[in-house]
């Protein structure tokens, strides 16, 4: 496969998708194409599997439902969309992977790691992301800005829990970082807008070998 898969992981609020944005933005600029996409969803029957977890449809046949259905709509994501895109030599953003299925399934409800990793590696089939970043925020500062981007809406099943459950969520993320170094990048997300877009384009430059200078020239 010529392309390269790149996911976006961290916690509520660390602005994953403004900086998927950007990040496409300035790769289609250097001329790669992009496909942006997220999970749960990607793919039709993800994004309908996407309702039923997000709206708390299936929160009442537990977590270890809950993570059979991620990794349903993984597999899908992953058949129509991912691999597909991979195959015509495009890079792939995701927004979130099974990184938040070890960090909200496994380590945050205590579905059992070895269902986890089975469902992993059938859900993936092979397509693993080449580079991960970790968007790292203090969880008080996620909280406030998804509260502010919330407005008067109720939250999602997933943001609705206590501040020490985004705790362990952060640490659990920071976990992973520190065992797969060689795949991920901790990109401290409470910097401003510019400087966390400029720490994410130098760590995918550096992984993959594209020169940032030469990168800007193209892009001017
Ligand atoms: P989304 O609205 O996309 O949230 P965010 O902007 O924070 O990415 O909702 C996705 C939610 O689903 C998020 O709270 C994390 C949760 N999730 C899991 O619990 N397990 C998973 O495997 C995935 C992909 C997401």
């Amino acid at each position: 496969m010529a392309g390269r898969f790149i996911t976006f992981e961290g916690g509520e609020g660390a602005g994953k998708s403004t900086h998927i944005r950007l990040l496409a933005d300035r790769l289609r600029a250097v001329g790669i194409g992009v496909v942006v996409t997220r999970e749960p969803g990607g793919s039709p029957g993800a994004e309908y599997l996407r309702h039923v977890l997000l709206s708390g449809a299936a929160e009442k046949h537990g977590p270890v439902a809950e993570a059979i259905l991620f990794a349903a709509a993984r597999i899908d994501h992953v058949d129509q969309t991912i691999r597909p895109a991979l195959e015509r030599g495009e890079w792939v953003l995701c927004d979130r992977f099974y990184d938040s299925t070890r960090v909200y399934q496994r380590d945050g409800d205590g579905v059992d790691p070895e269902l986890v990793t089975t469902l992993e590696r059938v859900a993936v089939d092979g397509v693993r992301p080449d580079l991960t970043l970790i968007l790292d925020l203090p969880v008080d500062i996620g909280l406030e800005r998804i509260t502010k981007r919330r407005g008067g809406d109720a939250p999602d099943r997933f943001e609705k829990e206590d501040t020490d459950v985004h705790q362990r969520r952060r640490d659990a993320f920071l976990r992973i970082a520190a065992d797969e170094p060689d795949r991920c990048v901790v990109i401290d997300a409470s910097a401003s807008l510019d400087a966390v877009a400029e720490d994410i384009w130098s760590a995918v430059c550096e992984r993959f070998g594209l020169l940032p200078a030469a990168a800007e020239l193209r892009n001017g």
